[in-house]
């Protein structure tokens, strides 16, 4: 999709993927994430209420026409959102490269976008309480990270306490897949919340995992991509001990370590959802690889303040 080159980046929400750190990030850990170039902006954004019209919200590539009046999930989250901006009305029509439910921070990407569209003059801080008021709608529980995220559009190390610390380092260059298999974070968090509380293992696990996004700072900050990808493997494991990976997603995942893949794993929720590689030099050789298989996948950029051409 190219976008509008007049619009501002700034009224760009972004997508994202989780280098190293998902699940545990729910408990306080640190988490390695990063914004991707995809994601959702506002074509129109009409807050003066025509005599008779009701609020509406469009995502014709989501396939998304709800009012703020329905019980249909997107539907709540607007109207949660129209409440948390204190307005009556607002007609918005967005536009999005980003594939929904998968894994990629679309229901971020989404509410980020709205509020943005509702409230344009509004801080940052106050598009981020309108953003996650919304986010809270499809989430129950989030720990924050995909709309930080989406509204940052950088690298960054992200915490529940104390949110975004961007990581000074170039964009990343990753591969995508997606297994087309929908899933729900909430359904998955609260999967490993049973394990963590019956599974001593489990708490092991998220442990573990914060330890590895740990060393994932110093990986990427020092550009060891070796390292990176090794840990990525690791973290893939330990989120198969918590209950979150599938045979799909495995499969994946050894396409593309066979294919050239230094790392690879879930991102996000798991269940279903996408699998990220890192392949430095090799992202074509990798993508064909899971393209091949039947996979939808793309490169993107992590990090990278631009969207793709
Ligand atoms: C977020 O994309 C994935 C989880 O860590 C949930 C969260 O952080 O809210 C599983």
């Amino acid at each position: 999709m190219t976008y509008d080159s007049h619009r501002p980046t700034s009224n760009i929400a972004k997508g994202k993927v989780i280098l190293l750190g998902e699940h545990a990030v729910v408990y306080g850990h640190p988490a390695l994430a990063g914004a991707i170039d995809r994601g959702v902006c506002t074509k129109i954004a009409e807050r003066t209420q025509p005599e008779g019209s009701t609020s509406r919200l469009r995502v014709s590539e989501w396939k998304i026409d709800v009012g703020a009046d329905s019980q249909h999930p997107v539907s709540l989250a607007f109207a949660a959102m129209l409440k948390a901006a204190d307005l009556q009305y607002a007609d918005v029509e967005l536009r999005s490269d980003l594939p929904a439910a998968a894994g990629l921070g679309s229901s971020a990407a989404l509410c980020v976008a709205i509020a943005r569209s509702v409230a344009p003059d509004a801080s940052h801080q106050t598009i981020a309480t309108i953003a996650n008021a919304g986010e809270a709608c499809f989430h129950e529980n989030p720990s924050g990270i995909d709309v930080a995220l989406s509204m940052s559009g950088q690298i960054a190390e992200y915490r529940k306490e104390s949110g975004l610390s961007p990581l000074d380092c170039p964009p990343l260059p990753l591969v995508v897949a997606l297994s087309g298999i929908p899933r729900s974070t909430a359904k998955m968090v609260n999967l490993v919340r049973e394990r963590i509380a019956k599974d001593t293992c489990a708490s092991a696990a998220i442990e573990d995992i914060a330890d590895l996004s740990a060393e994932g700072r110093d990986a990427l900050l020092k550009s060891d991509w070796e390292l990176l990808g090794s840990l990525m493997n690791q973290c893939q494991d330990k989120l198969g001990h918590l209950g979150v990976s599938i045979p799909t997603l495995e499969r994946m995942i050894r396409i593309a370590r066979k294919s050239g893949a230094s790392g690879a794993k879930l991102t996000g929720a798991g269940g279903g959802g996408s699998i990220i590689a890192l392949a430095p030099g090799r992202e074509q050789k990798v993508m064909r690889a899971l393209q091949e298989a039947g996979f939808e996948s793309f490169i993107t950029q992590v990090g990278q303040s631009e969207l793709r051409d």
